[in-house]
């Protein structure tokens, strides 16, 4: 394939960011590609690999129920298997992308399976940490095997900001929905969920400074 070819979905991404600081896509993966990560994470929570996550990172790090639930696994790109290799593939190439386009400086990325169970969400949040400003684009990619129901709650919400007036947007955690946002700049929440509600969550980062 031509290098320098225009991919629809990746301009699509890049045009919501352009626009709006977000962007929602269905379709990025590939259903097979999205089942065989779903598989991937099931088979790691089952044999409790899973962690509670937490707030702040490896400096501060602290579990707070009250603010988040969900459990995650870091995802390790030298162990990876098939579905997450393809995965770490398909991200390097819309890495490499974003650089020739549009001069991102992305140098780094990281993702970690997410697993809210029933009850659980993520109270509203900003995705940078005080002491590290790396994390340039907040990605989530959503992994949940059916059509997800409003009655299963789960939404992510986005809060925009509507020419200085705050906008709250809902989207649904729909199976390979892919949703892309600026993690500096755009609050957000995972409201509480009713049904088991499954992802690959993830940053790409700039160099440290
Ligand atoms: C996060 C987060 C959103 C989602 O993990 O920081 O905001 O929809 N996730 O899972
Ligand atoms: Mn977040």
């Amino acid at each position: 394939m031509d290098e320098f070819a225009l991919n629809p979905l990746y301009e699509k991404v890049i045009d919501g960011l352009a626009e709006q600081k977000y962007s929602v896509v269905d379709g990025f993966f590939t259903d097979a590609e999205v089942q065989g990560l779903r598989d991937g994470l099931l088979a790691k929570f089952e044999a409790e690999r899973f962690k509670k996550s937490a707030i702040g990172n490896q400096a501060n790090e602290q579990v707070q129920t009250a603010v988040r639930g969900d459990f995650i696994l870091w995802l390790d790109e030298e162990t990876a298997t098939g579905a997450e290799k393809a995965f770490f593939d398909t991200i390097k190439d819309f890495t490499q992308y974003l650089n020739r386009t549009c001069y991102m400086g992305i140098a780094k990325q990281e993702f970690h399976y997410a697993l809210y169970p029933e009850g659980t969400f993520y109270k509203r949040h900003l995705d940078t940490f005080q002491n590290d400003s790396s994390r340039k684009l907040s990605m989530v990619c959503y992994l949940n095997d059916e059509d997800w129901k409003p009655e299963y709650g789960g939404e992510l919400t986005l809060y925009l900001n509507d020419n200085g007036t705050e906008k709250a947007l809902d989207i649904y955690p729909v199976k390979g929905r892919v949703v892309v946002f600026e993690s500096q700049v755009l609050e957000h929440e995972v409201k509480p969920v009713k049904q088991k509600r499954l992802s690959i969550t993830g940053w790409l980062k700039t160099r440290e400074y």
